[in-house]
């Protein structure tokens, strides 16, 4: 066979025999819809069976020192459900590694079978709903240096805690909000009502919807960097529009 035919074949070959090296996919081979079913195939290996968590001593310790592939999920509640499947945080593929904001795999259908399943594993709260148009903006810039700034710093832009990412936090919806700040997830901190209340909440929320898009403040916004680039900017038009008069005048004044 000719060596270029060759090599395409075998290009060919590896690249259909990708999927199925991939494994279990969510979508991909498994049939099961029901939340049951879901868990059975991607969450049971690390949460065990009915949630009752994967503990051994003979795994190494890893998120939170805990030693096993993943703790148990009995009473976390839709709320904690809802938040780790909708942001994408699980599956999670290495109990090592941090959890990311990540585009989930289930649809939105398979999230809610999921979330229903493990709400079913033991009483716990439920998704909460806040309201943050009755927020004050204000408020929760205040609230937001805080409690929040330490390790989030700018919505936008997350920062560093040690030996973990604090994520920005622009991807994030309003739910999403409410929910971590009561999970706490990883090495964040838990904040109960007695702590942040739920009007608070609100007005946290409020702020950081705001700070995602904030009011443009007259101007022209070059991608909201600020007055001095956009002075700068400014003066560049001017001088390109000044050399050019300057051009034309001048070839004016050589005839
Ligand atoms: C590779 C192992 C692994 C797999 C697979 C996995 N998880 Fe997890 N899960 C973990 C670890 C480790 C944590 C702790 C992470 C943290 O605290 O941020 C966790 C945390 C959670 C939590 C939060 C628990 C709490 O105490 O608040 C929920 C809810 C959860 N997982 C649901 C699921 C669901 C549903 C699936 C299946 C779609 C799944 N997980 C698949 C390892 C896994
Ligand atoms: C001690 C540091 C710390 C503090 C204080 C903190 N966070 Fe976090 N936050 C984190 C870390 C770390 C994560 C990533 C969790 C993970 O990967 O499982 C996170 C995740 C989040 C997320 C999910 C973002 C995403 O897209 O993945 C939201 C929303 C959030 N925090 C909001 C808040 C709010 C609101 C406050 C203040 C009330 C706050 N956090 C205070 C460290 C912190």
């Amino acid at each position: 066979m000719h060596a270029v035919v060759r090599r395409a074949l075998a290009t060919v070959i590896v690249v259909l025999a990708l999927p199925a090296a991939a494994g279990a996919q969510p979508g991909v081979g498994v049939k099961a819809k029901t939340g049951k079913g879901l868990y059975a195939a991607y969450c049971l290996s690390c949460h065990g069976v009915d949630g009752s968590g994967v503990t051994s001593t003979s795994h190494p310790p890893g998120v939170l020192d805990v030693h096993g592939l993943g703790p148990p999920l009995k009473g976390v509640g839709a709320l904690a459900a809802d938040f780790y499947l909708t942001i994408g945080y699980m599956p999670l593929a290495d109990p090592h590694e941090q959890p990311r904001h990540t585009k989930s795999p289930f649809d939105d259908r398979e999230i809610a079978a999921l979330v229903a399943y493990v709400a079913s594993l033991g009483k716990g709260a439920g998704v909460p709903h806040p309201q943050p148009q009755r927020g004050d903006i204000s408020r929760g810039l205040s609230l937001f240096t805080e409690h929040c700034a330490g390790c989030h710093q700018v919505v936008a832009e997350g920062g560093y805690v040690t030996n973990a990412v604090a994520p920005p936090l622009h991807q994030a919806t309003p739910v999403q909000i409410a929910e971590a700040v009561r999970i706490g997830p990883y090495l964040m901190p838990t904040f109960p009502a007695s702590q942040i209340s739920d009007s608070q909440l609100n007005s946290i929320i409020a702020y950081v919807q705001w700070a995602k898009h904030p009011d443009d403040r007259g101007g022209w916004s070059i991608g909201r960097i600020g007055p001095v680039p956009e002075g700068l900017v400014a003066w560049l038009i001017a001088a390109t529009a000044l050399v050019g008069c300057c051009l034309v005048i001048g070839r004016r004044f050589q005839r």
